[in-house]
């Protein structure tokens, strides 16, 4: 077994091979590297500008909405392969509102509960519409960061959002 480093989330991962993405944040692989090599974006330090501190708040306002709707959307599946993968999608998005966190350096605010439908295609299409935006608005921000690690972020953030939005196009 070796450890790996995910330098979006600073996870570890433990095992025998590279994964092919990020367990914990969905990030791909060119972002893992070997535990000794890595350098996670939120340990490079650099001041932000003003403009990518606004986004980085917007975005931990998106990731933790999306959290909640998508635990929302696990309790109303009907399956348990549909609850399993929102409560997945839940935690990968709770996990992108960490890191944004970590790179304004603040604490996690308290999540509010959100809404959502009780029928599984219902929630497929406001899932899809959520992710699309997300990867729209994440690679405006990425255009939009002159730090290097802030751009990596957006660039990560939105390839694995981009993931989701294909995953459930699957299920439609
Ligand atoms: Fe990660
Ligand atoms: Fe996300």
């Amino acid at each position: 077994m070796k450890t790996f480093i995910c330098e979006i989330c600073g996870d570890a991962y433990i095992g025998h091979e590279k994964p092919a993405d990020c367990p914990f944040c969905g990030a791909k692989g060119n972002f893992i590297k070997f535990g000794s090599e890595a350098n996670p974006i939120a340990n490079q330090e650099n001041k932000i500008s003003e403009l990518s501190q606004k986004n980085l708040e917007e975005t931990l306002q998106l990731e933790m909405r999306a959290n909640a709707i998508y635990l929302c959307m696990a309790e109303k599946a009907e399956s348990y392969e549909i609850k399993a993968m929102y409560k997945r999608l839940a935690k990968i998005e709770w996990e992108h509102a960490n890191i944004a966190c970590k790179l304004m350096k603040i604490k996690m605010p308290e999540i509010i509960p959100q809404f959502c439908d009780d029928n599984d295609i219902e929630n497929f299409k406001t899932t899809i519409e959520l992710e699309d935006h997300a990867v729209e608005l994440y690679k405006k921000f990425t255009r939009e960061a002159t730090e290097k690690n802030i751009k990596i972020f957006f660039t990560a953030l939105a390839q694995a959002e981009e993931g989701h939005s294909g995953l459930i196009k699957n299920y439609l």
